[in-house]
């Protein structure tokens, strides 16, 4: 039997809980792309109150790759000496910490000036902004960016890497068949529109060795019903990924274009199930590496459930750690 509070491996890495904190980027986490004090803290406190593992917000890897403005970058030139502090701060407090990195694609919000955001196809962003599809040669400064960018965080001292393959940012617009329109290998089929994250895979296992715990997060629907990817296309690429040595994948869903596809759903008060975890335990039956399940995790019976029902070996969360008024508008 399953508890939360036990000593527990997850994808390579030893945590004293079975809960971690999923990536929450906050507007208080960086200005102008360098980390202030609050990423800090909030791993001070939370290793201290005995989550597992805390899941950076989502840092930006490099060329147009900033989801906000207040998202930390890899490429800063403080980057490494402020994470590197945080990685300290976490480990010195009986926490462990996974960097999560991501290239926002269409929905960036910070990109080159006289540039428009990258994706696979055109498309407007959902702010307005018109993205262009993204040459070769951008495909690959993007696939070098992420190799880049997870050393940087191993030298920093993070446990981990965990690579942002859900929620409409860059590598999920390529997996998705709503944004990926292409005619080229990386479009069409399952196996093409999943080039790009092998490659992006197979650079950052490159760069951090082979024994480093490589992480991804993956939506197992895009919630776009037969225009969007579902439980196939998700189970098809868990099982690549698998066998190509990722240690440990969180299942999410949502491609958040509207309200019906955001990955932030309501908590259902009295759930005995969080939002996605039929997804987890069916991507956990077709993979032997672990599997963390995140959305709408809130009481301990209700995670206790969940983690005994099959192969879930941990749950994430983030609103519940959270105390930002601005996220009651994404919760309903
Ligand atoms: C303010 C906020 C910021 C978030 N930032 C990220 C992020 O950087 N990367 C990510 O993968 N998910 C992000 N998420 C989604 C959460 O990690 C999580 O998947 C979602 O909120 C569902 O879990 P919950 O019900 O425990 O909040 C964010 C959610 C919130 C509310």
């Amino acid at each position: 039997m399953k508890k939360i509070f036990e000593p527990v491996t997850v994808g390579k890495i030893e945590m004293q809980s079975r809960i971690l904190r999923s990536a929450t980027l906050t507007d208080k986490d960086s200005e102008n792309g360098a980390y202030l004090p609050y990423e800090k803290e909030s791993c001070v406190e939370l290793s201290k109150n005995k989550v597992g593992c805390i899941i950076t917000g989502m840092i930006g890897v490099g060329t147009n790759a900033g989801a906000a403005d207040f998202a930390p970058m890899a490429n800063n030139e403080s980057f490494p000496e402020r994470f590197t502090e945080i990685c300290r701060a976490t480990h010195e407090n009986g926490g462990r910490i996974v960097a999560q990195l991501t290239h926002a694609g269409i929905q960036a919000l910070v990109f080159d000036e006289g540039e428009n955001p990258w994706g696979p196809s055109p498309a407007v962003s959902m702010v307005g902004f018109e993205a262009v599809e993204m040459t070769k040669e951008q495909i690959k400064t993007v696939v070098s960016d992420f190799g880049k960018a997870a050393l940087a965080c191993k030298e920093a001292g993070a446990d981990g890497v965990q690579l942002h393959f859900a929620h409409a940012y860059l590598i999920s617009q390529f997996l998705s068949k709503y944004y990926n329109k292409r005619t080229d290998e990386y479009g069409g089929g399952i196996e093409n529109r999943a080039r790009f994250a092998f490659e992006v895979y197979d650079e950052v296992r490159e760069k951090v060795g082979k024994e480093y715990p490589i992480w991804i997060k993956i939506n197992y629907s895009d919630l776009m019903g037969d225009e969007g990817n579902g439980a196939e296309e998700c189970l098809w690429v868990c099982k690549q990924m698998d066998a190509r040595g990722v240690d440990a994948i969180e299942v999410s869903s949502g491609l958040a274009v509207d309200k019906a596809s955001r990955p932030m759903q309501k908590a259902v008060e009295g759930a005995m199930v969080g939002h996605f975890t039929e997804g987890a335990l069916k991507v956990a039956e077709a993979v032997s590496c672990d599997v963390i399940s995140v959305g709408g995790y809130r009481t301990q019976a209700q995670i206790e459930n969940c983690l005994n029902l099959g192969g879930i070996k941990a749950i994430s969360m983030s609103r519940p750690f959270a105390d930002f008024s601005y996220i009651a508008d994404w919760t309903d």
